[in-house]
């Protein structure tokens, strides 16, 4: 067993079940109603302290915990667990007032005022200070307290303050800089200064990448997203490393944001203990049920294959889209579904009680303003005691043959603007190589681009889309694993940099020449409204269509040793390859030079997974998801129906069992309306 996937839950000992509580807001004889409907709610674990800095420590040097230790004894006296969150995104009013360095600065150079939440700046030595000290304080006090389960340090870093571009920031930047290069020149080179004069002759001419006239340096931008994500780790390490000595044994976490780019959340993931999000799928009707999944696979691929936590969903509504619809009935049963499915072991929501005031009184939550007797109530009281008989898929994994490269760096750096094309949006076009395979239940693992391990082993088909930065060792791996028989497939904007963001010499894909076989000569990107074609001309991928339309991105190939597979219909570079194969090894590499519309990319897909021996989880109709997880003795199949209109499914066996309700399944099961049933499958 890997090293990361250890048992996170084993204080708990079922799914974590629960949510993030503010119990401040009320009173003694509501924290009191909270504890009974807790328990009818079979929730076993709640967040507590997230926003509450200024409740522990009112003015500078004066602490009072009696708060703390009444809600964590109540909750401890009721049988519920704590994950216990560090309050320190929040750091409060007296601290901004008195210190105002602590707050950080925007790109124009002007300091946010404090009033909101999560307003600090990450190289505050002050900051700091007062951070190790509320965490030591917490820790000496909580560390060992029986009703612990879980460290939750901060919140979401870098949500709001995406970049800092204080004085403290830039002098930390320089001190980074230094580390990583060592010497003054070799910053300048691995940028380029040269190009249109910027030169520094002297560590202090570095500043941060504040407003200028025109563009700046993409090498020097690439470097200050590396640097933030790195700096925001070092307030991070210091708490873990005070929980670690105070509180041994007690696993630490922080919660990711869902869709989110701006912390290289693989290298994150190292530092936790176990990888919690922050999971706000859209609700409205039409939204893709894909996305989810997608963001799934990240959090499991983040700790290679580990099982992860929702630690924040919403029972209903959220309040920040710009019209927020409602999770139907049966929908956040069927997510909550699906994340398991997909290899959570906690489902936890935002929030317990809904708010009466502030920003987020129209946030949806477990108990709402109206109290409990609600729609949403009973459905996470149901959801509550499903989960018990849930729990015996805890600790299993979720195994696919198949990979796609994710890469953060990548996604800073291929979206430099103005770039070849502002239509290129890194997350989208990944998320949609994703949902393609997704939409067949060709399950997808995702390696990342800055793991330095990079292990492909395990996966016969690896798929890389936008795969921009090739990063040291990629090539290496990448090559190795077509030698040995994988079918290998990257995309249009890939291989064009290394870790510098230079441009590769002799042509993209640069070191993976030899692998693909081919070589771009030129590239144009088309406007939003502009199509070009492709037609195939090998019958190579029986099973994709003929011809088709395609947008964003043209490359102009020219072959080597690759067949081409299709070539454009249209503009000057009509009749040139577009899609190519080349047998390298026991293995093949495909290039597809453009983008291709969806249903045209699920058929190359496909066909490229059905060839190399991959097959769905389940053949299904559509809008059926199915996804297994096992644990080596046992699996089990979810299946989700995702259509309005109820689902007869084939299943290949005979003896199939409902785990939520003990039924027997036999060769066909009836799929309701926005169902999920998890399947034990059969042992033969
Ligand atoms: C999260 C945050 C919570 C709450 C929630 C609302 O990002 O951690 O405190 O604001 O969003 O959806």
């Amino acid at each position: 067993m890997k090293k990361d996937i250890i048992d996170f839950t084993s204080r708990v000992g079922q799914i974590f079940y629960g949510g993030d509580y503010n119990p401040d807001q009320w009173d003694e004889a509501t924290w009191q109603e909270d504890m009974e409907l807790m328990k009818q709610a079979g929730v076993n674990l709640i967040t507590i302290g997230t926003w509450n800095w200024v409740r522990i420590n009112p003015r500078e040097g004066e602490y009072d915990f009696s708060f703390w230790d009444t809600i964590i004894g109540m909750l401890h006296d009721n049988g519920i667990y704590v994950d216990l969150s560090t309050p320190t995104a929040s750091p409060p009013p007296w601290m901004s007032k008195k210190y105002p360095e602590i707050l950080p600065v925007m790109s124009n150079g002007q300091r946010w005022a404090y009033g909101s939440r999560q307003t600090f700046c990450p190289s505050s030595p002050r900051l700091l200070d007062f951070t190790k000290d509320v965490t030591q304080r917490i820790a000496e006090r909580y560390g060992k307290h029986p009703a612990l389960a879980a460290w939750h340090l901060n919140n979401e870093y870098s949500q709001f303050v995406v970049q800092c571009y204080c004085e403290l920031c830039e002098q930390r930047f320089r001190e980074w800089l230094k580390e990583k290069y060592g010497s003054l020149e070799a910053v300048n080179q691995a940028w380029g200064t040269e190009f249109w004069g910027n030169t520094c002759g002297e560590w202090d001419e570095i500043i941060s990448p504040r407003d200028t006239a025109h563009q700046q340096n993409p090498a020097k931008l690439l470097d200050y997203k590396r640097f933030t994500s790195d700096n925001y780790m070092v307030n991070y390490l210091e708490e873990v490393k005070i929980c670690r000595e105070l509180s041994p044994g007690v696993p630490i976490t922080t919660n990711f944001l869902y869709e989110y780019d701006n912390l290289d959340y693989y290298r994150w993931s190292q530092i936790v203990d176990f990888v919690a999000v922050s999971s706000f799928p859209d609700p409205a009707p039409g939204e893709s049920r894909g996305i989810a999944p997608f963001s799934h696979a990240k959090m499991r691929g983040h700790k290679h294959g580990a099982p992860f936590v929702i630690l924040e969903q919403a029972a209903n509504n959220v309040n920040w889209r710009e019209t927020n619809s409602n999770k139907a009935p049966g929908i956040m049963r069927q997510w909550s579904m699906q994340s398991l499915g997909h290899g959570a072991d906690g489902l936890c929501f935002f929030q317990w009680r809904a708010s009466r005031s502030g920003a987020e009184k129209f946030h949806s939550a477990i108990v709402s303003h109206c109290g409990a007797d609600t729609r949403v109530f009973r459905e996470i009281c149901a959801l509550g005691e499903e989960l018990e008989k849930l729990d015996v898929i805890r600790g299993s994994l979720v195994k696919n043959r198949v990979a796609m490269v994710f890469d953060y760096e990548s996604w800073w750096a291929a979206e430099y603007k103005p770039g070849p094309t502002e239509l290129l949006e890194y997350n989208e076009q990944l998320k949609k190589y994703y949902l393609a395979l997704w939409e067949q239940n060709l399950g997808c693992d995702l390696v990342f681009g800055t793991d330095p391990e990079f292990d492909l082993s395990g996966y016969d088909v690896l798929i890389a889309p936008i795969m921009y930065i090739l990063h040291p060792g990629m090539a290496e791996k990448i090559r190795a694993f077509v030698e040995r028989g994988g079918t290998f497939l990257t995309t249009w904007s890939s291989c064009m940099v290394d870790e510098d963001d230079r441009v590769f010499l002799g042509g993209t894909p640069g070191p993976l020449r030899d692998v693909l076989g081919m070589w771009i000569e030129e590239f144009e990107t088309l406007f939003p409204e502009a199509e070009n074609g492709i037609k195939m001309e090998s019958s190579d991928l029986a099973g994709v269509r003929d011809e088709g339309p395609c947008k964003i991105w043209a490359d102009i190939i020219r072959l080597d040793n690759a067949e081409c597979l299709a070539r454009y219909t249209g503009r000057y570079y009509q009749g040139e390859p577009a899609f190519t194969l080349n047998k390298f090894g026991q293995g093949k590499a495909y290039y597809l030079g453009t983008d291709l519309e969806m249903d045209h990319l699920k058929e190359v897909l496909g066909t490229l997974c059905r060839e190399a021996g991959v097959k769905p989880v389940l053949e299904t109709p559509a809008g059926i998801e199915a996804v297994i997880r096992t644990n080596g003795e046992k699996s089990w199949l979810f299946v989700l129906n995702h259509n309005e209109e109820e689902v007869n499914v084939a299943l290949p066996d005979k003896g199939y069992t409902n785990i939520s309700t003990g039924e027997a399944c036999d060769k066909e099961i009836t799929m309701a309306p926005f169902g999920a049933v998890a399947l034990e499958i059969p042992n033969n």
